[in-house]
């Protein structure tokens, strides 16, 4: 079995950067300038992330292409990490946004289109009441909010290695004697996650419904599989083990389709039968545009109502001024009358298929021990055999590779996203456009292994 050659890779990280430098000479100077004024230079944190010495500045962008300031024009497989996974853009979007822009942007009242956002969203995702929120962090943190006012408990559950924004509960892992901890990197973190966080492997039943059994949890908040520590799937009986354990303890579950969004126009809820008693939805479902969205059951309603009626609502701790604005509710409305449908998934599905098997036959080819995994329209490799959970897909992360096969596929005109090795798809995207990254990826591992 071929291993990756360390020696080798730290020459071709250099040649690599050597190659961005020489073709992104005016991005170099546009950072400069930022710097200037921007805290290292980029407007939001982590734009630092990106391979390269400096990030690319972006020219334009429309379906599934952008070009740079320096001309490069790139294969965009990041699509801004799901929020533009409609393609860049999209028509019916930008059309609703024209419209709706010299009519008001934000008046802090329902528009018209709210009552069709709110059918849209009730049809598609099957749960009968909806708030929106503006980012899907917003929507997490307003469901758990809730959650603990619905239950008259404070903890929270969530996975080892999720990601559901910059949720304060959800940015802790696994302690090594048990109980929860800051995850690396959670920055300013302000209170002991014990007090208020519960932490067990995705996957591990018998650890989850000893965490639930006290009765003390208000919510579990899960991804129906993992996918912000690479893609993680849930075993067979996981989400029928989870829906049980939670109801017995009187646990609300929590169901984030933020990223899952990807199985299909109802998220894997719909594709796998899931029964959430609160779902939460952000990125893709403007169309780039803030918006989010969080969905309750009448039961869920009906015991936090005195919140939303009370002379108080305003200071709750939910909500905010520009939240469901105008321009937002017309952008919902239009992306999800034309986009994100099943017409749509039967075209950038089988490309996640195709790039898939292509990822596969260089790891077949060159004889690796690595894996890709697929879910829905969205794929994945790693340096290893399938992790189960979050600890071990944790452990098995490998940035020096990562960082490497990012910048190649960037200086060859591929946008990896930035976190991981992951593909999504959208229905600009082509076959040929798949064939490319086939060709790149390969001789990247060529490259690499001995
Ligand atoms: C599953 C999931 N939920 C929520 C979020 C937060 O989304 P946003 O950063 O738009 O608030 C993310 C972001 O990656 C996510 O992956």
């Amino acid at each position: 079995m071929a291993t990756i050659d360390r020696s080798r890779l730290s020459g071709l990280m250099e040649s690599e950067t050597e190659l961005f430098r020489s073709r992104n000479r005016r991005s170099a100077e546009l950072h400069d300038q930022a710097r200037h004024s921007l805290l290292a230079g980029v407007p939001m944190s982590w734009m630092t992330r990106w391979p390269g010495p400096h990030p690319v500045f972006v020219a334009d962008a429309s379906g599934a292409r952008f070009t740079d300031v320096d001309g490069n024009t790139y294969i965009d497989l990041c699509l801004g990490d799901t929020g533009a996974m409609t393609g860049h853009s999209l028509p019916a979007t930008v059309d609703a946004l024209a419209a709706q822009a010299p009519r008001g942007i934000t008046t802090m009242l329902p528009s018209h289109d709210a009552i069709a956002v709110g059918d849209q969203l009730r049809e598609r995702f099957g749960l009968p009441i909806w708030q929106i929120a503006m980012t899907a962090t917003d929507a997490n943190r307003f469901a758990l909010r809730l959650a603990r006012h619905a239950t008259g408990r404070r903890k929270v559950l969530v996975f080892n290695w999720c990601y559901h924004g910059t949720v304060d509960e959800a940015l802790n892992v696994l302690a090594p004697g048990g109980g929860a901890r800051p995850r690396p990197g959670n920055t300013g973190w302000a209170v002991d996650p014990d007090e208020f966080v519960k932490v067990v492997e995705f996957n591990d039943v018998a650890a989850l419904e000893a965490a639930l059994a006290p009765g003390d949890v208000a919510a579990a908040l899960a991804e129906p599989a993992l996918t912000n520590i690479g893609i993680v799937p849930p075993d067979p009986g996981f989400h029928d083990a989870l829906r049980r354990a939670t109801r017995d303890t009187g646990t609300i579950l929590i169901i984030d389709e933020t990223h899952t969004i990807c199985c299909g126009p109802g998220g894997a809820t719909r594709e796998w039968g899931l029964d959430p008693d609160m779902f939460v939805i952000g990125k893709p479902i403007g169309g780039g545009v803030p918006c989010a969205a969080y969905g309750m059951t009448t039961d869920v309603a009906e015991r936090i109502m005195d919140f939303v009626t009370g002379d108080d609502s305003d200071v709750a701790g939910i909500g905010g001024t520009l939240t469901a604005n105008a321009l937002s509710l017309a952008a919902v409305r239009a992306t999800l009358g034309a986009a994100l449908r099943d017409e749509d998934f039967a075209v950038a599905v089988p490309l996640a298929e195709q790039w898939a098997a292509g990822v596969q036959s260089v790891i077949d080819r060159f004889d690796v021990p690595w894996t890709v995994h697929r879910l829905g329209c969205r794929a994945e490799y790693w340096f290893c055999p399938p992790p189960r959970n979050g600890g071990e897909a944790a452990a098995a992360v490998d940035h020096e590779v990562d960082a490497f096969l990012h910048l190649w596929c960037l200086n060859r005109g591929i946008l990896l996203t930035p976190f991981h090795n992951m593909a999504l798809f959208c229905p600009s995207h082509t076959a040929a456009d798949v064939d490319h990254h086939t060709e790149v990826f390969a001789a990247a591992v060529e490259a690499l292994v001995a």
